[in-house]
């Protein structure tokens, strides 16, 4: 069933790296309830080769998505006895026509399944790996077009923002359909966006005006994470893992067999750098021999203090430099248990909230693209695009802006 009037129910699609998902949410005042919020993660397919290989993540995508919208659209409970286009229009064929993974799965699904009552699609295009954008952006267009919906490209880390602007309504409507509120963040914010290709503050005047006014030079706190955790032997993706080791030395009172250093810590400027943390890391592994468990976990304690501090030093220079009047945590690393303490520790020594996504919400999904649109839509921004504008490309280095 539909929703009424003053509601309006989004769908949106996430393929930005190696988790294909989609989310459908009705927004309502400044409410959101999640009719439904599907992830598919192919990690562990990218686990045996230590990382996410691009155009493996494209076929990955282009075979899950139909299926997975087909499983969001009966959760979502969205049908309606409309049918389906009865000719695949000629436009669609031709946008799909280098695809051949994408148009098996994807052209049964456009004409097997009847036009849902959705209000919009919500879909990322940047940043992120291009092929797989792509897919998500193509499919996007080709339902925009079939259901004669407007189409919303909207980007991945004002997606990571917006997750952290949710929060939980004390009674959910039903058990399958969680409700939340969206929060109006105090501003200026300063959103602190950390995960597997990003590090960069973020200056917010308001939703939708956005300034990048720091970023990493190198790696990203998430690569970082990742890189160190296989150079200690731990599975991709290891940066959970390497938190875990981390969390472990803590309560076991280990400590490092080596000191790393703080990176640009005293730069003078809102910018990071994390390849040396890792290098250092490899040449201790190197040189000490045996590397035993304590060692590693004590290591993996080390790195983790080496980064918090790092980005606690340096967000407290943001705060000071601008002026905001609240902080958001954003991307995978936030997860992180250990850096949400310390950034808490920092929102309170400076008198102004901190807002940060429930760890599940972290780390990629579509719940937080949709929840992009949301706030958009509240606060009277939206920017929709023709299907077939010939400028609408994924674009793996999207700024906000
Ligand atoms: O935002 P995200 O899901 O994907 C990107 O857009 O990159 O972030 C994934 C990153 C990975 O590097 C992963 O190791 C890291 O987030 N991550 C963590 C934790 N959970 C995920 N890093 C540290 N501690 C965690 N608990
Ligand atoms: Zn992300």
């Amino acid at each position: 069933m539909g929703a009424s009037p003053d509601t309006k129910t989004f769908l949106a699609i996430e393929t930005s790296c190696d988790e294909t998902a989609v989310a459908i949410i009705d927004v309502r005042g400044t409410t959101i309830t999640v009719r439904t919020h599907l992830v598919f993660s192919q990690a562990s397919l990218h686990a045996t080769f230590g990382g996410v290989f691009p155009n493996l993540a494209k076929r990955e995508h282009a075979k899950a998505l139909p299926p997975l919208l087909t499983s969001a659209l009966t959760e979502a409970q969205l049908a309606t006895n409309t049918p389906p286009p009865k000719e695949l229009p000629q436009k669609i064929q031709e946008l799909l026509i280098k695809d051949t993974v994408l148009s098996e799965t994807l052209i049964p699904f456009i004409q097997n399944t009847n036009i849902p009552s959705i209000d919009g699609i919500a879909v990322t295009y940047g940043p992120g790996l291009e092929p797989a954008l792509w897919v998500g952006l193509n499919t996007a267009r080709a339902l925009a077009y079939a259901w004669n919906v407007p189409l919303y490209p909207m980007n991945h880390m004002e997606g990571h923002i917006a997750a952290a602007l949710l929060s939980e309504t004390a009674q959910n409507e039903t058990a399958t359909h969680h409700s939340y509120t969206l929060t109006d963040p105090p501003v200026p914010a300063l959103a602190i966006l950390l995960s597997g290709g990003h590090t960069e503050f973020d200056l917010i005047r308001r939703i939708g005006d956005y300034e990048r006014i720091g970023e990493t030079q190198d790696d990203a706190v998430g690569e970082a994470y990742d890189k160190v955790a296989r150079l200690l032997g731990l599975p991709y993706p290891g940066g959970p893992l390497l938190a875990q080791k981390a969390q472990e030395a803590r309560t076991r009172r280990i400590q490092s067999p080596i000191k790393l250093p703080r990176p640009m810590v005293t730069s003078g400027n809102l910018h990071t750098s994390f390849s040396g943390l890792k290098t250092a890391v490899r040449y201790a592994v190197e040189k000490i021999t045996p590397l035993t468990d304590q060692d590693t976990i004590g290591i993996a304690r080390e790195f983790e203090d080496a980064v918090t501090e790092v980005l606690i030093r340096k967000t407290h220079a943001a705060i000071e430099a601008t002026g905001v009047e609240s902080l958001i945590l954003g991307g995978g690393v936030v997860a992180n248990e250990h850096l949400r303490t310390a950034f808490g520790r920092l929102a309170q020594e400076h008198g102004i909230p901190l807002l940060a996504p429930h760890p599940a919400l972290a780390t990629d999904n579509a719940l937080m693209i949709a929840t992009a649109l949301a706030a958009r839509h509240i606060h009277g921004c939206t920017i929709a695009k023709d299907p077939f504008d010939t400028t609408l490309k994924a674009c793996g280095t999207l700024r906000l802006a």
